[in-house]
């Protein structure tokens, strides 16, 4: 048996949050490696992994010591938090890894948007994501994995939850064609079995390979269907992309992504033999939404009664 001193240790940016802290799950299930968990604020999460040491991306400074001894590490950027700056925060995380001695180097990107639609939409959040994967790629790692992260299924209780209508059942109000099967999708939480496996077999995984997480490819309405046969009244409709876009911050974004998935689907291509090779380095298959929602999106109120699929 490996004595804990001799494990190779694996440093997770975002390990507070839904990718990273899939990530420290899985590492410590697989228990091959140790797991540092980095967050800005170390002292709120004491006890999340073998180590909790400070990571701010904004203060270059705090990266040395995050990665310091690491032989791997987990990044992923949130472009979500006000004034982040993706590719610097990136840049300078591949550039302290690197000064760090770090071997193994793990990238959670998503499709480049830009490239796909020939710039016909201009969605940030991915495309700048992707416009990273050259700096990891020409950072001369041992090693370099991108992962890619599916519409979270989580999304439907979260940010994308249905909304109470005046007759106070629930509905979505999107600008979506509802009948276009586009969104790949996955439970967010499993991302960490690929990022494991990865870590662990970079022979089959470690040469600038693309893992996407997905665990469902939906229309809308399979969606909805799925969810109303577990007993939801659930209900779609598609609105018109110019009444949405200035609805909420970051509404517009929101628009844009959804006429490239209509236009080219969430991933962008096929993305068959990435799928199966993401499914392999996980060692398991992920969950489909009708799983994930058995337990995460129970039915409110009275049940109509599960119907068979
Ligand atoms: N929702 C979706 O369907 C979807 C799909 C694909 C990709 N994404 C991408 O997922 C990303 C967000 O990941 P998530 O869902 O895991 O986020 P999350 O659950 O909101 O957690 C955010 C994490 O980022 C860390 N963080 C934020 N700013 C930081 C900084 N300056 N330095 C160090 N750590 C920082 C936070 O750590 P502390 O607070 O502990 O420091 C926290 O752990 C976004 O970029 C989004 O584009 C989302």
């Amino acid at each position: 048996m490996m004595l804990s001193n001799n494990k190779k240790l694996i440093a997770v940016i975002g390990a507070t949050g839904q990718q990273g802290g899939g990530v420290v799950r899985a590492l410590q299930a697989g228990g091959q490696f140790k797991v540092r968990a980095l967050s800005r604020n170390p002292d709120k999460h004491r006890g999340l992994a073998d180590e909790v040491v400070e990571a701010d991306l904004d203060r270059p400074e705090t990266l040395k010591a995050a990665f310091e001894g690491a032989h791997g590490v987990f990044l992923v950027t949130n472009n979500w938090e006000p004034g982040t700056d993706e590719a610097k925060q990136a840049t300078e995380a591949i550039r302290a890894a690197k000064d760090a001695g770090v071997k193994h180097f793990i990238w959670s990107t998503l499709p480049n948007v830009e490239a796909i639609s020939g710039g016909k939409f201009n969605v940030p959040h991915f495309t700048g994501k992707a416009k990273i994967d050259r700096i990891v790629k020409e950072a001369g790692f041992v090693h370099h994995t991108f992962v890619i992260a599916p519409f979270y299924y989580q999304n439907l209780v979260g940010a994308l939850a249905p909304q109470k209508q005046a007759d106070s059942s629930l509905s979505w109000a999107l600008p979506l064609d509802p009948d276009e099967r586009c969104i790949h999708m996955g439970d967010i939480t499993e991302l960490g079995n690929i990022v494991a496996g990865a870590f662990a077999h970079p022979d089959e995984a470690g040469h600038g390979e693309y893992l996407p997480l997905v665990g469902d490819f939906m229309s809308f309405n399979e969606i909805v269907d799925t969810l109303n046969r577990q007993g939801h009244d659930l209900s779609y409709k598609q609105v018109p992309k110019e009444s949405f876009a200035g609805s909420f911050p970051g509404a517009t974004e929101i628009a844009e992504t959804f006429g490239y998935w209509e236009a080219h689907t969430y991933l962008g291509s096929d993305s068959s033999a990435q799928i199966a090779l993401a499914n392999k380095t996980a060692g398991k298959q992920p969950s489909k939404l009708s799983t994930w929602a058995r337990v995460n999106l129970p039915v409110q109120g009275p049940m109509k009664g599960e119907k068979s699929q």
